[in-house]
């Protein structure tokens, strides 16, 4: 049988498909810009990238600007908000002056380990 162009493009949509859909962890982890194996150091960079600081204190810091204290949410909000909050703030309080940061869905669970983590520490 003849390779011909049809078959090398075949076989690219499938595999395609396969990485898009079914992604193997080896590829996932090469292409993720956050440490899989440590959630609480990557949520960590990312409340630093984002700044969520200037406007939150966040393990007693910050929190100059106006947002309530991220300390002990962990405790007082449900998970699902909490996640509904980071992929869309304004569907829970609408025209609330937090930004919307476009989260992926990593940086979300990265950023509830990291503040799960500052809970988990206060008396
Ligand atoms: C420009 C200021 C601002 C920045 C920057 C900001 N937030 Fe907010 N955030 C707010 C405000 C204001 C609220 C409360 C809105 C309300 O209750 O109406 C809020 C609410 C929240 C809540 C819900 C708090 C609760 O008690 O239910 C979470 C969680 C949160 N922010 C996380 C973050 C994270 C994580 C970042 C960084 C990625 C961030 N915020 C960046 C202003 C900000």
């Amino acid at each position: 049988m003849k390779f011909t162009i049809p078959h090398v493009v075949a076989t690219l949509v499938v595999v395609g498909a396969w990485f898009w859909i079914l992604p193997p962890l080896w590829w996932v982890k090469s292409i993720s810009s956050m440490d899989l194996t440590d959630p609480v150091g990557a949520g960590a960079t990312v409340v630093n990238k984002y700044e969520c600081r200037s406007c939150h204190q966040i393990g007693g810091e910050g929190g100059t600007q106006g947002g309530p204290s991220l300390d002990g949410v962990t405790w007082r909000t449900n998970a699902v908000i909490l996640r509904l909050w980071l992929r869309e703030p304004r569907a829970i309080v609408l025209g609330n002056r937090m930004p919307d940061f476009d989260l992926s869905g990593g940086e979300i669970e990265a950023i509830v380990a990291y503040l799960t983590a500052l809970d988990a520490k206060r008396p």
